[in-house]
């Protein structure tokens, strides 16, 4: 049962008030609330249960070890893969440099082409960009039409390259690239391909078998989970060749003067004591998202996308980026007001209570593509109302009649 008013009780945060108006947080696209079972479950570790992983033989070790273990088969199973080829990293952004980092430099030649696309994230744009000009590579960048989508004249650019690196669904577009059709043409021209699922994952079904992709990169703290965790699904064949990220303790069995022996996957690419009582809570977040089912998440957001798309419309001089239509795009919505700086109507906006972002949004390229100005962006989750769009909208109104 998807009930929004009973879902918003889990969230402690929600009953807050911000300058004597209650909170009203659009800014899900840069991170989630937390529902109280995540909280209970970062406290009730430390509570009863801490201690390192992996390392020792005493009841503490045993329990914390096998919650740690439960919660990488609750992600693997969450996106349909095996709980080998989930690796646990710090955020999407770690995720995203353990490829470039590792399957490109191992494989990536001078003269080779890596793809990516004009609305990556910062995250999944310079890690390839620096790749490129380390290797003397060239990097292919599909750009987007006036819909915001990737038009498929631009899909040659994959069949050509190495590698191809796409963000799953924008966050400043909100468009979902057709990413199953994308690895399709990659495989057939012998590429790899790696989805930055950041904003994707938080807010639709995943299923990286389906999908046939390589890699899959996400974050935990946008899917109601704790910040400081990350994580990077990879094909096990793929994982099994590819050198480790970095060097320390547990990615290790054997440690010789002479030479090491690196540790099974996935321990080969989790160097040194993770973050295991977020990576407990985030196998918390994984049963929070699973009981309420991801289908239902998803429709949700689609009756929010296209009441406040109606709604917004109405304002004058109003420029709203990427496709139209709900069901094309994630509950990220950018856009500009004539004559109103982003900045200002999200200062003014905070004055009652409501949390947007501004800015580039850490995604620059799509901005000067776009030859647009920084922008503002409301960006919807699970315990979001239209009764909230019902206030924010007016507000809008309020502010740009006053700045404009
Ligand atoms: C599409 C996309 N990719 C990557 C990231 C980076 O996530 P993190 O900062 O958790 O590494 C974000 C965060 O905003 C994002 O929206």
């Amino acid at each position: 049962m998807f009930n929004v008013e009973e879902i918003r009780k889990d969230f402690p945060i929600l009953q807050r008030k911000i300058n004597g108006h209650p909170l009203i947080y659009l800014d899900n696209g840069a991170t989630s609330q937390k529902p109280i079972q995540v909280i209970n479950a970062i406290s009730g570790y430390y509570m009863n249960h801490n201690a390192n992983v992996h390392r020792g033989v005493h009841k503490l070790s045993e329990e914390s070890t096998y919650m740690y273990e439960e919660a990488r088969r609750k992600v693997a199973k969450f996106i349909n893969a095996e709980p080998e080829e989930i690796i646990f990293t710090k955020n999407a952004t770690e995720s995203l440099n353990l490829v470039a980092y590792t399957y490109g430099e191992a494989n990536i030649s001078a003269g080779d082409r890596i793809c990516t696309s004009i609305m990556e994230h910062h995250s999944d744009f310079i890690p390839w960009q620096m790749l490129a000009g380390k290797k003397k590579a060239k990097l292919e960048i599909m750009n987007v039409n006036t819909e915001g989508e990737i038009p498929d004249s631009e899909f040659s650019k994959i069949s050509n390259s190495k590698i191809t690196s796409i963000v799953h669904a924008s966050n400043v577009l909100g468009t979902i690239n057709p990413v199953e059709e994308m690895g399709k043409i990659a495989h057939e021209g012998g590429g790899k391909i790696l989805i930055d699922g950041s904003q994707s994952i938080p807010h639709m079904p995943v299923d990286v078998k389906k999908m046939d992709c390589d890699f899959f990169a996400f974050t935990g703290h946008k899917m109601l989970g704790p910040t400081g965790i990350g994580v990077l699904y990879g094909k096990k064949e793929l994982l099994e060749e590819m050198p480790p990220f970095m060097y320390g303790g547990d990615m290790v069995i054997d440690a010789k003067v002479e030479g090491c022996k690196w540790n099974e996957i996935p321990h080969k690419f989790e160097a040194g004591t993770p973050h295991i009582s977020g990576i407990i809570a985030m196998g918390a977040a994984v049963d929070y998202l699973n009981k309420l089912g991801m289908e239902n998440i998803r429709a949700h957001e689609v009756e929010l996308i296209e009441y406040a798309f109606q709604k917004l419309q109405g304002i004058e001089g109003i420029e709203i980026y990427g496709p139209q239509e709900a069901h094309k795009r994630v509950g990220v919505i950018a856009f500009n007001i004539k004559g109103l700086s982003s900045i200002d109507l999200a200062s003014f906006l905070d004055d009652y209570g409501i949390a947007i972002r501004s800015g580039h949004h850490c995604a620059q390229p799509i901005h000067d593509f776009l030859k647009i100005l920084p922008s503002a962006r409301i960006s919807f989750y699970l315990y979001n109302t239209k009764g909230e769009i019902d206030v924010l909208i007016p507000r809008i109104e309020e502010i740009r009649r006053m700045l404009s």
